[in-house]
């Protein structure tokens, strides 16, 4: 079964997102509401069943697979599970996204644990500030950490930023001008409407990335980067004459979906072919049947297979602040 993994409108799927864990230490208003319910651990998948998923999408062709959360730091045995991934055959990259809480502790394991990239949530640089977007986080662990990867060789450290008027547009130049100084990648998100964020107006924090991009080229000069092999949806530049690049993944104002080159499994293995979209295919009942390894793989790569027939050519999502707004009822701290 070697036929690689192509969706119902032509794409080839080579990009696994894989959540290990939906627990996060920060509870930013933009991806968590405030009343946090966690699945039950008996509904999570184990590391072993996490390890027989990412084998199958291997076994079809995917060679990246990001791992992420919620904060994956906080997955019990996640450096492990690293490792074992990292060993998978076929497998190109292996990377991570965390919010760096956890990262002066781990950096230097996570690394030798095969982990080549890191792309890492920062949203301002102010403490107090920091405080009120994470309701609870302390910023100067994450400095800590970004510190600690910098110093653990990994090919590259990615900042993601969500671009919020009112909440951080008088930072964004300063953002750059730190991941400038460490020798940092940064990009610039979108907001998306994921589930019912109370003290947080998404119409109202709404910048589109043109307004973002111009503000960095008042004081920057953007040149185009060349694309990565299976790249995500940033959209990249390069401050010119640094490695520094700038990007930005703009899902209102230039949907990236006709070239979307990936599917994503929640922590409850549900396979989610499209991020805009609640259809899923349950890939734990799959899991739980309890028969041999081999027709395993097998019930497995049927199951990705359908998903990948099922998926949307493009999100749904309304334009910021439309009403009703059209909203994905699940949180992003789940995929
Ligand atoms: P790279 O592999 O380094 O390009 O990373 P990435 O941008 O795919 O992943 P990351 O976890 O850093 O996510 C950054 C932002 O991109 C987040 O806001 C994600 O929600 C968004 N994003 C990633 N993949 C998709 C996608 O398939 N669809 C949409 N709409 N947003 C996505
Ligand atoms: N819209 C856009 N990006 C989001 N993230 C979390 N929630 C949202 C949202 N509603 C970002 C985080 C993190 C990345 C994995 O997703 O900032 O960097
Ligand atoms: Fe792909 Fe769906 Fe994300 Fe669009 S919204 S890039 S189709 S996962």
């Amino acid at each position: 079964d070697a036929e690689p993994l192509v969706d119902a409108s032509g794409r080839p799927i080579d990009y696994l997102r894989l959540s290990v864990t939906d627990r996060c230490d920060l509870r930013c208003l933009y991806c968590m509401g405030d009343a946090v319910r966690f699945v039950p651990r008996s509904e999570v998948l184990s590391l072993e069943e996490l390890e027989q998923v990412a084998a199958a999408f291997v076994s079809l062709g995917v060679r990246k697979i990001r791992i992420t959360g919620g904060e994956p730091l906080l997955r019990r045995g996640v450096l492990a599970l690293a490792r074992r991934l990292g060993g998978l055959e076929g497998l190109d990259e292996l990377v991570m996204t965390t919010n760096a809480t956890q990262l002066a502790r781990h950096a230097q394991e996570l690394r030798a644990a095969g982990v080549r990239r890191l792309n890492i949530s920062l949203d301002t640089l102010d403490p107090e500030r920091f405080r009120q977007l994470t309701r609870t986080g302390r910023l100067d662990r994450v400095l800590d950490g970004i510190e600690s990867a910098r110093w653990a060789g990994f090919e590259r450290i990615r900042l993601n930023t969500v671009a919020m008027r009112g909440r951080n547009d008088d930072e964004i130049l300063s953002l750059v001008a730190f991941a400038l100084a460490r020798g940092l990648d940064i990009s610039f998100i979108e907001e998306m409407p994921f589930g019912a964020s109370p003290g947080h107006d998404r119409g109202e924090a709404f910048m589109a990335s043109a307004e973002v991009q111009a503000l960095i080229e008042r004081r920057y000069s953007l040149e185009l980067a060349e694309t990565r092999p299976a790249a995500g949806p940033s959209r990249d530049l390069r401050v010119v004459g640094t490695d520094t690049r700038v990007g930005f993944i703009s899902p209102h104002s230039g949907c990236f979906c006709p070239a979307c080159n990936r599917v994503r499994v929640t922590v409850e293995g549900q396979l989610l072919p499209c991020l805009g979209h609640e259809g899923a295919v349950d890939l734990r009942a799959i899991l739980r049947v309890g028969d041999g390894a081999e027709a395993l793989q097998d019930r497995l790569r049927g199951g990705i297979r359908a998903a990948a027939e099922r998926k949307p050519a493009r999100h749904e999502f309304a334009v910021p602040g439309a009403t009703p707004p059209s909203q994905v009822a699940r949180f992003m701290s789940v995929t």
